[in-house]
């Protein structure tokens, strides 16, 4: 089926969403502090509380570009680079990188900061995947985003060259699948 026949047909409600935003006004920030709950036996943050951040800071920029429901569809390229200590304040950034038809790519960055001497380092950074859906899980298409600064046009350009990556990286994981299922019905001798 065509994508634009699974689209609801209210795609961009105009009380809502104008033609194109800007990178500034995705803009989104949220702080918190590391307790125990959040830690491993090191006292250092985990993992995978940390990506849950990480995908909720991402959603606030996707749910102010696109003002309908949003559902992340890929979380990608993320580097933990150093390791996020127990009591650290940990504050995450996030904007939309790129706008597609229905889909946005969102950066994330996060740093930590030591609450008694001050210092602040950066900690992860990521990219990630929304897809924008109506109440039904309906595809909405998405207002268009324009790039200002030097650094949105660069992050905007790089958006597309992932896409592509992603897109491929895709189509040969299916393929590998669909390989796999092949193999194992022959083998099952199906
Ligand atoms: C994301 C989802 C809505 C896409 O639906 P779909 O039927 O595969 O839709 P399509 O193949 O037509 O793709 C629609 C858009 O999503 C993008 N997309 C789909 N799968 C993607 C993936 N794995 N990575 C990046 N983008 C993806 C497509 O590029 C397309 O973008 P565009 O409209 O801007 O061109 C669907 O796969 C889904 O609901 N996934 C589960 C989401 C979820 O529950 N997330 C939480 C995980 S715990």
């Amino acid at each position: 089926m065509e994508q634009t026949d699974r689209m609801s047909s209210n795609e961009i409600n105009p009380a809502n969403n104008p033609a194109a935003r800007t990178v500034a006004s995705t803009q989104s920030e949220m702080t918190e502090i590391i307790l125990p709950n959040d830690t491993n036996t090191l006292g250092n943050l985990l993992g995978g509380r940390l990506m849950h951040f990480i995908d909720l800071t991402g959603a606030m920029a996707a749910f102010r570009h696109s003002r309908t429901h949003v559902v992340t569809a890929a979380m990608d390229h993320i580097d933990f680079i150093r390791p996020v200590r127990l009591g650290d304040l940990v504050t995450l950034k996030s904007s939309v990188n790129r706008a597609f038809t229905s889909s946005m790519e969102v950066g994330v960055k996060v740093w930590a900061e030591n609450t008694r001497t001050g210092g602040v380092v950066h900690v992860a950074s990521a990219y990630l995947v929304f897809v924008a859906v109506d109440e039904h899980g309906r595809l909405q298409k998405v207002p268009q985003l324009k790039p200002e600064t030097l650094d949105e046009i660069r992050r905007h350009a790089d958006a597309l060259r992932r896409r592509e990556h992603r897109e491929s990286e895709h189509a040969r994981r299916k393929g590998e699948r669909l390989v796999t299922a092949a193999l194992e019905e022959a083998e099952s001798g199906g």
